[in-house]
């Protein structure tokens, strides 16, 4: 990966609403990330602060989402959030009656934007790792599905495909494992064969989220290699959700940090391993520290609450290269 590629994605300042019985929830209020080719890039964030919802909403299928408020999602050089000003979330009255103007249409608009894009260059591997696969199909048979719609191998090439891919993900038997039934295969087992999967369609960004949840350490390791030599070999970008910060340090180039809902930093893998705090948001401090159980030399005021409805915490600066910082507005 080249320092001074262009950006593959970048995320600025996204923010998203769902609409609920109870109301509009905000669910990502400022959602910030940049990711070069080749790069892996760790979004780290509490439970519920929207990191889930951010790439659903990107690849157009969150559901429940009225819109998206506000926000540039750049693919490839195309700005895929345009023309927000038309599906704007408004509410109007007519004769003391709230009539509710919602998103209808921005699925339809999205849609065919993100369309071309959807499986041949981004893929997701969802938090719940046995709801991506077909239930009532054989996983072989999935996997030789995917196989046979990225198109130019022939049966047997397939096969051999499939076979690789699985003993790659660490399957002894590959033939006994692609004639199971997703409901047949373990925690681990799943995971592997989602990551399978995904490997098979090629994508230029591979979003993981949560990948590495409740798999034990050598599985762990074995998907982040498996994850390593994609990166090297086809300069896929790798984008991995989880709340493991010591996890996400050790593997990502760049961590995503969030305030409640909100983007507060973007640091390099660098400056995060050479102590360099000195410009960093408090939240991004106690997370370190608490990850790492480690004291740092620095003075951390206590966080903003970032949960809160009113938007306008701040922004983010770039005070480096790589390196972003939540201000406060000019
Ligand atoms: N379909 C939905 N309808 C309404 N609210 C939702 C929906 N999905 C998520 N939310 C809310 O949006 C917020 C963000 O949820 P999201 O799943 O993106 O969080 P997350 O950061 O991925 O959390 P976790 O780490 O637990 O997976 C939460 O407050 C959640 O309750
Ligand atoms: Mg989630």
């Amino acid at each position: 990966m080249k320092s001074d590629a262009p950006y593959i994605m970048s995320i600025e300042d996204l923010r998203v609403f769902y609409n609920t019985t109870y109301g509009l929830v905000r669910a990502v209020d400022g959602f910030s990330m940049y990711a070069r080719p080749g790069e892996m890039i760790g979004i780290c964030g509490p439970s519920g602060c929207g990191k889930t919802t951010s790439f659903l909403t990107l690849l157009g299928i969150a559901r429940g989402v009225p819109g998206v408020v506000s926000g540039r999602a750049v693919y490839r050089g195309q700005n895929l959030l345009t023309d927000l000003g038309n599906y704007v979330w408004r509410e109007t009255t007519s004769d003391g009656d709230i009539i509710k103007k919602d998103f209808v249409g921005w699925d339809k608009h999205y849609a065919g934007l993100i369309e071309p894009y959807l499986s041949t260059d981004l893929y997701m591997v969802f938090q719940e790792p046995r709801q991506s696969l077909d239930p009532y199909l054989k996983v072989g048979d999935q996997l030789m599905q995917v196989l046979s719609e990225t198109g130019g191998l022939s049966g047997n090439e397939r096969t051999e495909k499939a076979k690789s891919l699985l003993h790659r993900l660490g399957f002894r038997n590959p033939t006994a494992m692609c004639d199971k039934y997703p409901f047949q295969l373990s925690g681990g087992e799943c995971q592997r064969m989602v990551l399978a999967v995904a490997l098979a369609v090629q994508p230029k960004v591979i979003i993981a989220d949560e990948l590495t949840n409740g798999v034990d350490y050598a599985t762990q390791v074995l998907l982040f290699d498996v994850l390593r030599q994609e990166m090297r070999q086809r300069e896929v970008t790798v984008i991995l959700i989880s709340h493991e910060l010591v996890t996400l340090v050790s593997q990502c180039d760049s961590i995503v940090f969030f305030d409640g809902s909100t983007t507060c930093e973007i640091m390099p893998k660098s400056k995060i391993l050479e102590k360099d705090f000195h410009q960093s948001h408090p939240t991004t401090i106690h997370l370190i520290q608490d990850a790492f159980n480690i004291q740092l030399p620095v003075r951390v005021a206590e966080p903003e609450n970032g949960d809160s409805l009113d938007s306008g915490v701040g922004q983010l600066r770039q005070i480096d290269e790589g390196h972003w910082v939540l201000g406060d507005r000019p």
